[in-house]
């Protein structure tokens, strides 16, 4: 995607000798040209981490092209800088549980096998979605009775079925659950209309977990939603729900609050971010980023803009943001309750954002696996250098 540009005018090539930055930027050069994989020295994440905090990332697998298993590009990355893998998609209930009665593992095994012999952890990901199922699941018929059966056994056949070696320590139990919109305006949005919402009610939020505790007491248990860094009105959702939870006389077993964290280079506003970990931190669950990644071709209301290649410029931009939201991360988590930050996906062009638009730029690594500013980013506010 990023093509290196190398007919430099003369000009140009002054202007390099006085600030290679600048002439980088007006140019639009890629970040291959001019910030050589020398400048960012960054020989391991998950190394720099605090108190062992995972630093994960999102693999493709199974029968992916770019599958993990298949790609030694990717195993060198994820090797050297992952403490914790996540599946980006092969542990999503449309390959779990592909029927009724049969749940598929054959894939996942494989990447849990390889997260293991590689001293990596897992976060599973994730039990119940709106989205991801299984026809089976969209077109069953039954009352709320048959329904809540239904969900219990999805859930206790893939949590049991992980849980017995320590390799997948977490799950994302509901994800997604609260809604975009806040119909009656009361500054708390609605829950999310899905089959799960339609057919047991508000029920499944709770025995969702308790499903995976009984089949995993050993599992973190979180909640897992997109832009409630940015949404007051989501993240009240988030919190109104996880109250309940903790204020039930029988506690549901949740144990965390995950961050998705797709955000833009100008949403939302650090001080927002700040706030919101601020506010989830206060109901004591530990807090996780779970799907860093951060577009830079499309502004705060989603409209895309016109980068054709990414610019030096730009590239730094995203690595002081990232830097700064990491650092954020960490002032306002307290230690014990940091249950780490993931990035989703290794390399540019594996990006899930990209099959949105081919102009976004939005993890660590280039298209040819080179290092981008954004790792020294992170880098920089895992070992809090300025
Ligand atoms: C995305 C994957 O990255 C894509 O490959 C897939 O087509 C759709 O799902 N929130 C989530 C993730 O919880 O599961 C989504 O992953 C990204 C948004």
């Amino acid at each position: 995607m990023i093509k290196a540009k190398k007919q430099f005018a003369i000009p140009a090539l002054l202007f390099m000798a006085v600030g290679a930055l600048l002439v980088a930027s007006c140019a639009g050069l890629d970040t291959r040209t001019l910030l050589a994989p020398a400048e960012i020295d960054v020989p391991s994440l998950y190394q720099l981490a605090p108190h062992d905090m995972p630093i994960g990332v999102a693999v493709p697998a199974g029968k992916a092209r770019n599958s993990l298993l298949k790609s030694p590009e990717r195993q060198v990355l994820v090797n050297q800088h992952f403490s914790q893998i996540t599946a980006e998609n092969i542990m999503k209930p449309s390959y779990l549980h592909p029927a009724a009665n049969r749940f598929f593992f054959a894939d996942a095994d494989a990447l849990v096998d390889y997260a293991a012999s590689h001293g990596k952890t897992v976060h599973g990901h994730t039990l119940v979605w709106h989205y991801g199922l299984p026809a089976w699941i969209v077109e069953f018929k039954g009352d709320a009775v048959a329904w809540s059966g239904l969900m219990a056994s999805h859930i206790t056949g893939i949590v049991a079925h992980f849980a017995d070696e320590d390799v997948v320590v977490s799950w994302d139990v509901l994800n997604e659950v609260i809604a975009d919109v806040d119909e009656d305006r009361d500054g708390t949005n609605d829950l999310r209309r899905s089959v799960w919402l339609d057919n047991i009610g508000t029920g499944y939020l709770a025995a969702a977990y308790r499903a995976a505790h009984a089949a995993d007491p050993d599992a973190e248990l979180y909640y897992n939603d997109y832009h409630i860094a940015g949404t007051p009105a989501k993240l009240n959702a988030v919190l109104d729900m996880v109250g309940e939870f903790q204020s039930d006389p029988d506690p549901v077993p949740i144990h965390g609050i995950a961050f998705q964290m797709h955000v833009r280079l100008d949403w939302p506003d650090i001080k927002q971010i700040k706030a919101s970990f601020a506010r989830a931190a206060a109901t004591g669950l530990k807090i996780k980023i779970s799907e860093l990644d951060m577009s830079v071709n499309t502004d705060r209301r989603g409209r895309r803009g016109s980068m054709k290649a990414l610019s030096v410029a730009v590239a730094v931009q995203q690595q002081k943001r990232i830097e700064q939201i990491i650092s954020a991360y960490l002032d306002e988590i307290p230690e014990a309750q940091r249950g780490g930050i993931s990035v989703w996906g290794i390399a540019d062009a594996d990006s899930w954002q990209r099959t949105e638009s081919p102009d976004e730029w939005p993890l660590l690594f280039d298209d040819e696996f080179k290092p981008k500013p954004a790792l020294q980013g992170l880098a920089n506010g895992l070992a809090r250098r300025r």
